[in-house]
């Protein structure tokens, strides 16, 4: 039997999500399920999949790991395509402060926020940055994510922004989740650079972009583009310069404040623009006629006590959504899928065939990956998971519960809910 090859069967439901791009709008709601289905996957790569009778009848279960979904539905592994998930030490005293009244950017404009994690990632050995990610990211896959995205911008400097994307780089080699590192050098300012934040820019340009790219320890460059930390124009400047040497785009646009970052986005053509929740109408119009994906992080907003980004006027509109995590030390440290469900579906008004195509091919589509994964099609990776209940509409209905039994990624299976300790 060769490493890879498994038939998984009989699924009362194979929510196939199928597409080779992002879902705009109404297209949203379409799932292409299959029931009775089945899925062939041979060295790790999806071959066929249909009606079990039809496609497994002619072939020799032998050479496969054969599981039976009866009962079970089966999806695509899920795509968590924004998250900070490389850092070292944690902000539990700031949660504390916030949940008495103050606010993310109060704290944040005293010291604390993303300088205090980076203090903490400056201090973290490359070896314990690993470790912390290793659990991290077993966490994830038990939530059903089969690929991430991980940003740095923990660093703010040299080594420690380089450290963060070697990190990633390592864990992706060892780790059965595979990682997309965005570099996010101009996260904030630090405290050096206050008021030169022009010149703070200018040092990312010059002086880290250029060795992020030649070691290919990125594929995305990101900026925090947000009132007292950079402007839209600053903004433009590292974006261009990054998409002119070659590299994608991201940007952390309209969060707090409504600078216009939806609107850069879109003259960009950035693959995604991530947390929207005060995008102005115009932005939106505009990300959805250049196709930049708008990623939404409801766990954030929920963490944050903020109003939830516009979900229903963004597809209403025409816009791919993509959902993710966000998961941070500071505004939203949470790697829950299931609640990231519920939050989309009982608080921004998303339906459940939305919020599940959000977490999948436009995931998959906020990484510029669509036609690797985040759907069950032929040619793509076979990461794929098998949930416990019969159909897809278990997933917000059993709120803030993992349904995940099984993962299976490139044809492996590498997480088994239903291994649990024998009593001795
Ligand atoms: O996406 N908004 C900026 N960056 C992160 C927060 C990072 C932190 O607080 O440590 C975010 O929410
Ligand atoms: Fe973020």
């Amino acid at each position: 039997m060769k490493k890879g090859n498994i038939i998984i069967k009989n699924a009362s439901e194979l929510v196939t999500c199928r597409g080779f791009e992002a879902k705009q709008g109404k297209e949203m709601n379409e799932l292409h399920i299959i029931s009775d289905g089945a899925v062939i996957i041979e060295e790790g790569i999806i071959k066929a999949l249909g009606k079990t009778e039809e496609i497994v009848g002619s072939i020799d279960e032998n050479n496969y790991e054969v599981f039976d979904a009866s009962e079970k539905t089966v999806m695509p592994g899920f795509v968590d395509s924004h998250t900070h998930f490389v850092f070292g030490g944690y902000r539990a005293e700031e949660f504390s402060w916030r949940l008495r009244g103050d606010s993310y950017m109060d704290i944040m404009n005293r010291g604390g926020g993303i300088i205090n994690s980076v203090k903490g990632t400056m201090g973290a050995s490359k070896e314990e940055l690993i470790e912390l990610g290793k659990h991290r990211l077993n966490s994830m896959l038990s939530f059903g994510v089969t690929t991430v995205e991980g940003k740095s911008g923990y660093g703010l400097d040299y080594e420690t922004e380089i450290k963060q994307l070697e990190v990633m780089e390592e864990l992706d080699s060892i780790h059965p989740l595979d990682i997309v590192k965005t570099f996010l050098g101009a996260h904030a300012v630090p405290k050096e650079y206050k008021g030169k934040e022009d010149e703070f820019i200018d040092f990312i340009i010059d002086k880290v972009l250029p060795v992020v790219k030649e070691r290919k320890l990125a594929e995305f460059c990101d900026i925090f583009c947000e009132q007292n930390v950079f402007s839209v124009e600053q903004s433009r400047r590292l974006l261009s310069k990054a998409k002119e040497m070659g590299m994608k785009i991201k940007i952390h646009a309209d969060e707090i404040v409504r600078l216009g970052g939806a609107e850069l986005a879109a003259e960009l053509g950035a693959v995604s623009a991530d947390h929207l929740l005060q995008a102005s109408d115009e932005g939106l119009r505009a990300m959805a006629e250049s196709k930049v994906v708008a990623t939404l992080l409801p766990g954030t907003a929920f963490s944050l006590k903020e109003e939830f980004a516009r979900a229903r006027y963004m597809i209403d509109n025409g816009c791919a959504v993509a959902l993710a995590t966000d998961f941070n030390p500071g505004s939203c440290f949470t790697e829950s899928i299931p609640l990231i469900i519920s939050l989309a579906t009982l608080h921004m008004n998303m339906t459940p065939e939305e919020a599940i195509t959000a977490l999948t091919i436009n995931g998959a589509a906020a990484l510029d990956r669509a036609s690797e994964i985040g759907s069950i099609d032929v040619g793509k990776k076979g990461d794929v998971v098998i949930h416990e209940f019969p159909s897809y509409k278990f997933l917000p209905y059993h709120i803030g519960v993992s349904t995940v039994e099984k993962v299976i990624k490139n044809g492996i299976m590498v997480y088994d809910k239903n291994k649990i300790f024998e009593r001795m």
